[in-house]
């Protein structure tokens, strides 16, 4: 099964090309000055020849491979089937390490860290002889990182995905990545299972190299990049140790090669056109919800101003295809088998765009021709999706005066219209310390509130936002309730978690008002969150509330909490946005 039908050697027919006199590498190598004759000398010293870089685009390849990073585990050997690509196509590839942003080891968040990837990733083309990048990345927030910096540069790229791991296995049992970790965990605390059980998913759940093979943040934004034309065809779903996943990475290397030549740029791909396809390709999905505050990111990077309101207008009109958990039963290897991205996009063919440019110098269109479905109940058919439409609600309401998302299909129908009493923590550790005390005064209908989780509070907005259902009503067979707050929920977690209230309680948005108690109306049908208390209550305590002490007094954390923007805006450093965007031009995506 070819799942990527690029053809490397086929360049653009209209297309001009650079002269190697041309090429931004061209500065550090070609001409003959003192400089370059240090740059010469000292690639030398690395045993190359002249004859191995004169006149041939220098590549960058950004790899985040990191002992400390499982989902990468096999970039080490990627990395040499990219530079053969390369070195095939006539490129001189250059390995750049980048920080690697672990999802399982990074505390408290590695979201606390995309910017800081998307920095490094930035400057490490600058300021080397970078014609052009591979980026190498999958897990998580490295994706939306290496390509928000690559886009800020804008010198030709093309990423290559790390790919899913195995579908996990344990007694037999189908394990998924994060969902299945989360409904065990809730099992062993309401003793239905044993720490011997709990030891065996253990060593099951995570089997093989690559990312999350749920549908969660990773397989989200892999497809997404995919859907916006930034790597091949195909190669957002193949899994990581598949032999396809070796050819489509020495086919990316081959490819940035020719892309140089014709100068293809992140900015004549990442249109607002294909910023709409990404965020279509997420809900068709049932995707992550950190993929809003992701795709907002990027969008602002290319200088278009992509709102919750669009987020929330193109989910009424998209139905969810992919039957992958949480949302629904498969994984990604099933959902590669039956035909991956190529095939889901097909279906939706009049949904999306399809004259957007991708890599490899055709249209979406093109590279979706002929992409076939091998099994309907994995990516469904238009006519029998798994949900109709909303498969994302932003919520709003003097609660979330900026806007809140929930992802209906992964809660308990009968919660999405429901008013309930608060029961408040004021941060992570209260809410730890307090949750499965048995004298608790929560039930079933109670609403969960947590504050000080978003971008500054916690901060780094971890992924909170499946908060804890308290012991005592889990063995009363309780699995979900409804929650709030400022932070995020993993792409792997489900139930009716109200996540990234903006503003957030730490800058003194409503969520700090909060108090036990109060009544709290969600209402998703009709995109409202309310705090049911008057006006001169909420008045009251807002002129009571006072700004909590910076959680940083130096280093980075200090740059970070200076300028991170609110989830609503995609939680970039104000300084790293375009000057047009940061101006508030936000000029609308359509
Ligand atoms: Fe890396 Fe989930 S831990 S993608």
């Amino acid at each position: 099964m070819a799942d990527y039908t690029m053809q490397p050697e086929s360049p653009s027919p209209a297309r001009p090309r650079k002269t190697p006199e041309q090429l931004r590498s061209h500065r550090w190598y070609g001409v003959n000055d003192l400089r370059s004759f240090g740059h010469r000398s000292r690639t030398a010293q690395m045993g190359y020849h002249r004859a191995d870089y004169a006149g041939k685009p220098v590549i960058a390849i950004i790899n985040t491979w990191s002992d400390i990073n499982p989902c990468h585990s096999h970039f080490r050997q990627r990395v040499e089937e990219v530079k053969r690509g390369i070195w095939q196509a006539g490129g001189f590839p250059v390995e750049m390490p980048a920080m690697s942003l672990s999802e399982p080891f990074q505390k408290p968040t590695t979201m606390l860290y995309r910017n800081l990837l998307a920095m490094e990733t930035e400057e490490l083309l600058r300021s080397y002889p970078a014609d052009g990048c591979v980026l190498m990345g999958g897990c998580d927030k490295t994706t939306p990182a290496l390509l928000m910096g690559a886009m800020s540069m804008d010198l030709p790229t093309i990423f290559v995905p790390a790919g899913p791991m195995l579908r996990g296995n344990w007694n037999g049992v189908t394990l998924g990545s994060g969902s299945d970790t989360w409904k065990y965990w809730a099992e062993l605390r309401a003793g239905n299972i044993t720490e011997h059980d709990w030891q065996g998913i253990e060593d099951g759940i995570a089997r093989s190299p690559g990312h999350c093979m749920t549908m969660g943040t990773a397989s989200t934004m892999t497809a997404v990049v995919e859907a916006m034309g930034m790597c091949l065809s195909g190669a957002s779903s193949i899994p990581a140790p598949d032999s396809r996943h070796a050819q489509m990475a020495s086919l990316s290397g081959r490819r940035i090669v020719e892309m140089v030549w014709e100068d293809w740029k992140p900015s004549e791909i990442m249109t607002p056109a294909a910023f709409d396809n990404g965020v279509r390709t997420a809900l068709a999905l049932s995707g992550s919800t950190n993929a809003i505050v992701h795709l907002i990111a990027m969008a602002r990077r290319a200088g278009y101003a992509l709102t919750l309101d669009r987020y929330d207008e193109l989910a009424r009109g998209t139905p969810v295809l992919a039957n992958v958990r949480p949302s629904g039963k498969y994984l990604m290897e099933d959902f590669y088998y039956a035909g991956g991205l190529r095939g889901m996009l097909a279906q939706l063919r009049d949904l999306i765009d399809t004259t957007t440019l991708t890599v490899d110098g055709r249209t979406l269109g093109e590279c979706i021709e002929g992409a076939r479905v091998f099994n309907d109940d994995v990516i469904r058919s238009r006519d029998n999706p798994l949900v109709a439409h909303d498969g994302l609600a932003v919520l709003r309401g003097n609660l979330a005066p900026d806007g809140a998302v929930i992802k209906p299909p992964a809660a308990e129908p009968h919660l999405l219209r429901h008013t309930g009493r608060a029961v408040v923590f004021r941060d992570y550790n209260d809410m730890a310390a307090r949750i499965d005390d048995p004298d608790l005064d929560i039930d079933a209908d109670s609403v969960i509130v947590l504050q000080n989780a978003g971008p500054q509070g916690a901060p780094g907005m971890p992924e909170w936002g499946q908060l804890p259902i308290p012991q005592k009503l889990l063995r009363q067979g309780v699995r979900d309730m409804v929650r709030i707050s400022d932070a995020r929920m993993s792409g792997t977690s489900y139930g009716a978690c109200v996540l990234h209230v903006a503003p957030e309680s730490y800058v003194g948005g409503p969520l700090a008002f909060v108090r036990d108690g109060d009544l709290i109306e969600l209402d998703v049908p009709a995109r409202k969150l309310n705090l049911l208390i008057d006006d001169e209550e909420f008045a009251r305590r807002r002129a009571a509330w006072s700004a909590p002490v910076p959680k940083f007094e130096r280093g980075y954390g200090k740059l970070y909490l200076r300028h991170i923007s609110q989830a609503d805006k995609g939680c970039d450093f104000d300084f790293l946005e375009p000057v047009e965007v940061r101006a508030g031009g936000d000029p609308e995506i359509h």
